[in-house]
């Protein structure tokens, strides 16, 4: 990937594992500075450390997505220590309980829309004006499959997947005239940490065979195509949804 985020801030939520460390790690091979933000912060040293040893620039912040004020405090964070933002991977997301609808609490529905959508507003709301000052970048934030489909015992999840489609589309139609490219990727099944740990071996084997890939995505798959969108190689991509899942959503 060479030089092509050169000189270019960026923020990465839930950067200290999966997805978000990947993409963060990409970023900082491409050249950017990168805030390594997780509420697992030994993660985000963990993740940030790794990136400075191979000669990157990055620096871990302790963030829960789901607090206004600490959304507010990353990107400060960013502008202190970098000294501006151009870039944000809006990428933290839990699962959450997994219930029906009738058995589901509304604390645990509350909890899951807080940190998959809530979050992603809190994010742009501070970033957006941020990147307006830097003269312009890109947005990607981290929807999934479940931003297009249904998928039983998780009507919190996939609600907030939609949402955050939702939410992305509006927000590129406000700032495509102002240099900002905003745009949603959605996985299929990744084998993160999250789903790694599964003792299930026939619930991962079904997942498997509903991939006509055959088989789940690596993290770095889905980290290549967060790069693309936030570089100038897409330079006409904005209010996109981009779905990077092996076929899942072909069947
Ligand atoms: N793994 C998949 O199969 C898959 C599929 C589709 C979409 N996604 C989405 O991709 C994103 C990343 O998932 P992943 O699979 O890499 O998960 P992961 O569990 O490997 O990493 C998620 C990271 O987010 C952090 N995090 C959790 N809650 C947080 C909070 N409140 N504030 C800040 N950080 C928080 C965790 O500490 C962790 O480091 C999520 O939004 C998820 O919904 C994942």
């Amino acid at each position: 990937m060479s030089n092509e985020f050169q000189g270019k801030v960026a923020i990465v939520s839930g950067g200290g594992s999966g997805i978000g460390e990947e993409t963060a790690k990409l970023l900082a091979a491409g050249g950017a500075s990168v805030v390594v933000s997780d509420i697992n912060l030994s993660a985000a040293e963990a993740v940030a450390a790794e990136i400075m040893k191979a000669g990157g620039k990055a620096a871990a912040f302790k963030a829960d997505v789901g607090s206004v004020e600490d959304n507010e405090a990353t990107v400060e964070f960013a502008k202190k220590t970098y000294g501006g933002l151009n870039l944000a991977f809006n990428n933290a997301g839990i699962v959450g309980a997994e219930k029906y609808v009738g058995e589901l609490t509304p604390a645990e529905w509350q909890t899951v829309i807080n940190i998959n959508l809530n979050a992603v507003y809190y994010a742009m709301h501070y970033q957006i004006p941020a990147i307006l000052a830097s003269g312009g970048g890109a947005v990607v934030n981290t929807s999934s499959i479940a931003g297009f489909i249904g998928i039983a015992n998780l009507s919190h999840y996939c609600a907030s997947k939609h949402g955050v489609a939702g939410l992305t589309k509006a927000a590129s139609i406000e700032y495509g005239c102002q240099n900002i490219r905003i745009n949603s990727i959605h996985p299929g099944y990744i084998l993160t940490p999250l789903i790694a740990q599964w003792t299930d071996t026939e619930l991962k084997e079904t997942l498997v065979g509903m991939h006509p890939c055959g088989r789940l995505g690596q993290p770095k798959e889905i980290a290549e195509v967060a790069c693309f969108l936030l570089s100038e190689k897409a330079s006409f991509m904005s209010g996109s949804q981009v779905v990077v899942d092996g076929g899942f959503l072909s069947v």
